[in-house]
């Protein structure tokens, strides 16, 4: 479309503020090639190949049967909204009541309507880089300015407390933190959080946590901000079915705040989805309450298909990869080929994979760095191999 016809509809100010999901546009283009009859080997995929576990699958069958259909309460029930409490304050030490949080329609619901009621035109909101796709496009969306925060690839992405407080301005209205991270996988050390969210508590500046991967936490030492109870004032904690049950279909995820923080999310979301999916919720509670060793068992697979993709990619020449602590992602640097073969970007890099390699990664400009492209290993060591060895001799023969 011309900018001339893209005047001429007068869209919102807002919408053109922002851009589709960088993530979305690879599915589409993979998708796309596999309607052709064309094998691609998917690596782009932010979600678990594992199927959702038999029990949460019988409660939303039993849901159905039980006629469980109707609207609930926006927030969510009852019933789910304790569970959701019971589930953080039993597995990271936290306090929070039924009033301190809202079900919505997945964690990006979630942080989409945390945003809008915390961030304001001109606000800025630090954000580490790299960064899951959405949040620049959300803060964007709120009138919020993003301040990025340039995470040290030597030091494997990790952020720190430091680093942060370098970027603080009496302008700094919230702080985002995603650990582990979406697209790095980067862990921050226990300290560092706690620091961020002691500084930020001392200024009234918000500390917004993405929390949907923290229990794929490969570093043994888990941890959630909720458990800082006393700086609760001032904390968002962000959680997701998606990840933990393998549940990213279902859209389920929540968020943990001061109740006048969840009371005006709820408002929002009676103005726009009104509740989660009712089934669904009924699914949630038993992933929550029902038994726990199935995220234990996700876990382990997913440390060793880290261990396989890191050092499959390492092999490659002209590859580098930090070691990724958490999520299922890695974030090779390919910055070696660029110059080569016409490639000038990421995207180039990217491009060139899925189309002649027929393997699907998502370049690192959607979560704003120009030398990666990332890779989603939940799939099968199998598909892994495939990929790998497609990637090797697409770029060797650079
Ligand atoms: C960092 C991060 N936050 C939030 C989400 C949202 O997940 P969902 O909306 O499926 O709960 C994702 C999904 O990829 C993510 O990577």
């Amino acid at each position: 479309m011309t900018t001339a016809t893209v005047e001429a509809l007068k869209l919102t100010d807002r919408i053109n503020r922002i851009e589709p999901s960088a993530t979305m546009a690879v599915v589409a283009e993979a998708d796309k090639l596999r309607s052709q009859g064309i094998d691609v080997v998917d690596f782009g995929a932010g979600e678990p190949h594992f199927s959702t576990p038999q029990h949460i699958k019988d409660a939303a069958i039993g849901a159905i049967q039980g006629n469980f259909t109707k609207y609930t309460a926006v927030a969510g029930t009852a019933e789910l909204r304790d569970a959701i409490a019971h589930r953080h304050n039993v597995d990271f030490d936290s306090d929070y009541r039924r009033e301190e949080v809202i079900a919505s329609v997945g964690g990006k619901h979630a942080l989409f309507n945390a945003i809008q009621v915390l961030v304001d035109h001109g606000d800025e909101v630090i954000l580490p880089v790299p960064y899951w796709v959405s949040f620049k496009d959300i803060i964007r969306y709120a009138g919020g300015h993003c301040v990025l925060l340039e995470a040290d690839e030597a030091q494997s992405f990790r952020v720190t407390a430091e680093m942060v407080a370098r970027l603080l301005t009496p302008r700094t209205k919230v702080i985002i933190l995603n650990s582990p991270s979406n697209p790095s996988g980067a862990v921050m050390k226990p300290e560092d959080m706690m620091e961020v969210v002691r500084l930020a508590h001392e200024r009234g500046i918000w500390v917004l946590s993405d929390e949907c991967y923290v229990y794929l936490n490969y570093t043994g030492k888990n941890f959630s901000v909720g458990a800082l109870r006393e700086y609760k004032d001032r904390l968002v904690v962000l959680g997701s079915l998606s990840k933990t049950y393998a549940m990213t279909g279902w859209r389920l995820g929540y968020a943990m705040a001061p109740a006048a923080v969840t009371s005006a999310m709820a408002k929002l979301q009676s103005q726009c989805t009104s509740n989660p999916t009712s089934i669904v919720q009924k699914a949630a509670v038993a992933a929550l309450r029902g038994p726990q060793e199935c995220v234990e068992q996700m876990r382990r697979e997913y440390i060793e298909l880290r261990d396989y993709v890191v050092k499959g990619l390492r092999s490659i020449p002209g590859v580098t990869c930090t070691t990724p602590e958490g999520a299922f992602y890695a974030y090779p640097n390919i910055s070696a080929f660029l110059g080569r073969g016409g490639l000038k970007s990421a995207s180039d890099v990217a491009g060139r994979l899925l189309r002649e390699a027929h393997v699907a990664t998502v370049p690192g400009e959607g979560f704003g760095t120009t030398e990666h492209i990332r890779i989603s290993y939940a799939t099968s060591k199998a598909e892994l191999d495939r990929g790998l060895e497609r990637m090797r001799k697409s770029l060797v023969a650079l």
